[in-house]
C-alpha cells in the first residue's frame, strides 16, 4: 500500500492462465504445484498479486470457464490442499491471490444441469429453459447470438426423447446460462464466495460481470442494440447481487475485493458497478484496442482517466490477456490510423506477415507506457518474455470453442495460451519436468528456445529484465507520483509527467530529441539525447 491507497489501486497483477504456466506433474497441463514453483520468479518480477483463471472442477470445454463444481479444484490442476498451500505460500512472499469466479453460466456437466436435463424441476429452474418458436418449436426462443458464434440457444430432448425445450448459453453450448432471478442460484454463489474467502483468497475477478441478469421475458434483440440496450447485458437488477457480494467481502478481515469484467461503454452506467457498496474495480480494455500510435493512445488514455475520475474508480490497464492476440503480434503488423477499426485487435488469419522483431520493440515501449500510468496494471503471463501469438497451430490441435463455433473461420484464442518456455533446450523448454509423460497441451514454437525465462534472466537487454527493472522502478518512483499531466510535443510522440517522472513514447518514424533530465529507463539503448522511433523512456525532470 502507498500514500493511503489500497493495494488494489496500484498493484501489478500477474494473470496466470494455469493450464499454460508450468506443469509439475508431467501430464502436459500446467497445475497449482507448477505455479507454486514459480512464485519466487513472480516475486522477483515484482508482482503484487496473481489472478488465476478458473481452477475449479471442469471438463475444460472453455479452458475452465465451464465449471462443474465451484468448491473444488480440478484434479488436472491439483486439489484443495494444493490450493491452500499456494495461497499460504503466495502470502508468505507478499503476493495476493485473486480467483476467477464464473457466475453467468456453469458447465453442462454441473450436477445442477445434469439434474435439470433429467427433468428435476428445481434444477431446471436454475437455468433458462424455454420452448422454441414456430409450429414445432424448432426455432430458437429468441434471436440472441452466442459470443462464440451461432445461436445462443441449444435444443434438448424431452423426457420421451422427442425434441424439447431450448436452453440459453451466451457462450458455448457447453456453458448453460444460470437464471439469476432464482434466489437459490444467488444463495449458492454467496456460499461459494465464503468458501474461498475462508481459505484466504484476497478477492475475485468476476467473469462476464455485467451479464447475470437478463430482461424478463427474454425479448428479441432489436436491430441496433447498445450494450445497455441488449436484453442480456447490464440490466439494472445486477446491482442487488453485487451489493450482497460486497457485504460478504467486507465481513472478512482484511476485506476482500472484486474486479469485474464489465463491458459497459457508457461511463454513467459503468459507474453504477463501482458505487461504494458494489465492486472495487472493473477492467478497462483501454490499451488492448488501441494501435501503436501516439495520438490514438493519448486519446484513449485521457478518455479512460476521465471516466475513472468521473466515477471515482481506480484505473486498470492491460496490454494483453487470455482472450486477445498477444500485443507483440498486434504491433507487428501495419497499425490502423485510429482505434475505430475494432477488428484490428482480434485474431486474424491470412493477413500479411508479422514483423515480430518490430512488434517486440514496440511492445517494450508500450510496457513502459502502461507501467508509468496511474492505477493497476495487469500483465498476462508470457508477455514479460516477449512471447508472440502462435498463429500457426495445427488446426486439429485447436481447443478453443470459438474455432468450432465460428465454423472454423475464427482461429480462436489458443494462440495466446501456448505453454510458457521456462528453461533449457529440452522438448518442453522447462514447462514440464524431464520425466513428463505427455507433451504440452499445445505445442511450443521451436524458436522459443531463445526466449526462455532462464535465458532472459541473465541478459541485461532482455524483455524480462526490462519488465523487472520497470516494475521495481515503478514501485520506487511512480506509485505516489500523482495524476498525468500531458506535455506538448510533436505529433507521433506521447509525453506526460507524473510528479518528477516524465514518460516519452515515440511512435513515429524519426528520432526525437528528449529534454534535459536524468534517464531512469529506456525501452532500447538510447543514442545520446535522442529517442528512436518505436521506443519509450522514463526521465527524471530537472525541476
Ligand atoms: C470471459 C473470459 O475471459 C473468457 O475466457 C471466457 O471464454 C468467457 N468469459 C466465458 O466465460
Amino acid at each position: 500500500m502507498s500514500g493511503g491507497q489500497q493495494w488494489w489501486q496500484t498493484a501489478v497483477v500477474y494473470q496466470v492462465y494455469l493450464r499454460s504456466l508450468a506443469d509439475a506433474n508431467g501430464d502436459g497441463t500446467g497445475d497449482i504445484a507448477g505455479l507454486r514453483d514459480r512464485l519466487g520468479y513472480l516475486s522477483d518480477l515484482g508482482a503484487d498479486a496473481i489472478w488465476i483463471a478458473p481452477w475449479y472442477s471442469s471438463p475444460l470445454a472453455d479452458g475452465g470457464y465451464d465449471v462443474a463444481e465451484y468448491c473444488d479444484v480440478d484434479p488436472v490442476f491439483g486439489d484443495l490442499d494444493q490450493a491452500d498451500a499456494l495461497i499460504a505460500q503466495a502470502h508468505a512472499v507478499g503476493i495476493r491471490v485473486l480467483l476467477d469466479i464464473v457466475p453467468n453460466h456453469t458447465s453442462r456437466e454441473h450436477p445442477w444441469f445434469l439434474a435439470a436435463i433429467k427433468g428435476d424441476p428445481a434444477a431446471r429452474a436454475r437455468y433458462l429453459f424455454r420452448p422454441g418458436r414456430g409450429e414445432d418449436g424448432d426455432q430458437p426462443p429468441n434471436n440472441w447470438i452466442s459470443h462464440f458464434g451461432g445461436p445462443a440457444w441449444t435444443r434438448m430432448s424431452g423426457p420421451t426423447g422427442a425434441p424439447g425445450d431450448w436452453y440459453l448459453h451466451s457462450f458455448a453450448p457447453d456453458q448453460p446460462d444460470l437464471d439469476w432471478s432464482n434466489p437459490e442460484v444467488a444463495a449458492d454463489f454467496e456460499d461459494v464466495l465464503r468458501f474461498w474467502f475462508e481459505r484466504g483468497v484476497d478477492g475475485f475477478r468476476i467473469d462476464s460481470a455485467h451479464g447475470l441478469i437478463k430482461t424478463a421475458g427474454l425479448p428479441d434483440l432489436s436491430d441496433s442494440p447498445t450494450r445497455h440496450g441488449h436484453p442480456a447485458w447490464d440490466q439494472d437488477g445486477i446491482h442487488d447481487i453485487y451489493r450482497r457480494w460486497r457485504s460478504i467481502a467486507d465481513s472478512f478481515r482484511p476485506p476482500r475485493i472484486y474486479v469485474g469484467e464489465a463491458w459497459v461503454d457508457d461511463p454513467g452506467r459503468l459507474a453504477r458497478y463501482l458505487r461504494p457498496d458494489e465492486l472495487h474495480a472493473v477492467f478497462a480494455s483501454a490499451l488492448i484496442r488501441v494501435p501503436f500510435r501516439a495520438e490514438a493512445l493519448r486519446a484513449r488514455i485521457q478518455q479512460t482517466l476521465d471516466t475513472a475520475e468521473m466515477i471515482g474508480s481506480p484505473v486498470t490497464w492491460s496490454l494483453s490477456n487470455h482472450d486477445t492476440v498477444r500485443h507483440v503480434t498486434r504491433y507487428a503488423r501495419p497499425q490502423p490510423a485510429t482505434s475505430e477499426n475494432s477488428a484490428w485487435y482480434r485474431r486474424q488469419r491470412g493477413t500479411g506477415p508479422a514483423d515480430l522483431a518490430l512488434g517486440r520493440i514496440r511492445a517494450r515501449a508500450a510496457t513502459l507506457l502502461a507501467l508509468a500510468l496511474p492505477g493497476t496494471t495487469y500483465l498476462y503471463q508470457g508477455e514479460e518474455l516477449g512471447l508472440e501469438e502462435v498463429e500457426d497451430l495445427p488446426d486439429q490441435l485447436r481447443q478453443d470453442p470459438t474455432w468450432r463455433q465460428s465454423g472454423h473461420t475464427d482461429p480462436g484464442r489458443d494462440g495466446c495460451r501456448v505453454p510458457l518456455p521456462w528453461s533449457g533446450d529440452g522438448p518442453t523448454l522447462g514447462f514440464s519436468p524431464p520425466e513428463a509423460t505427455s507433451p504440452p497441451w499445445l505445442p511450443q514454437p521451436e524458436h522459443w528456445i531463445d526466449c526462455t525465462a532462464a535465458a532472459q534472466a541473465s541478459d541485461s537487454r532482455s524483455m524480462l529484465t526490462l519488465y523487472r527493472t520497470a516494475i521495481w522502478l515503478r514501485r520506487d518512483h511512480l506509485l505516489d507520483a500523482g495524476p498525468v499531466t500531458w506535455i506538448d510535443t510533436e505529433s507521433d510522440v506521447l509525453a506526460f509527467r507524473r510528479g518528477r517522472i516524465c514518460c516519452y513514447l515515440n511512435t513515429g518514424s524519426e528520432p526525437i530529441a528528449l529534454p534535459p533530465g536524468k534517464l531512469l529507463l529506456a525501452s532500447e539503448t538510447r543514442a545520446g539525447s535522442m529517442l528512436a522511433p518505436n521506443t519509450a523512456a522514463w526521465l527524471t525532470a530537472q525541476s
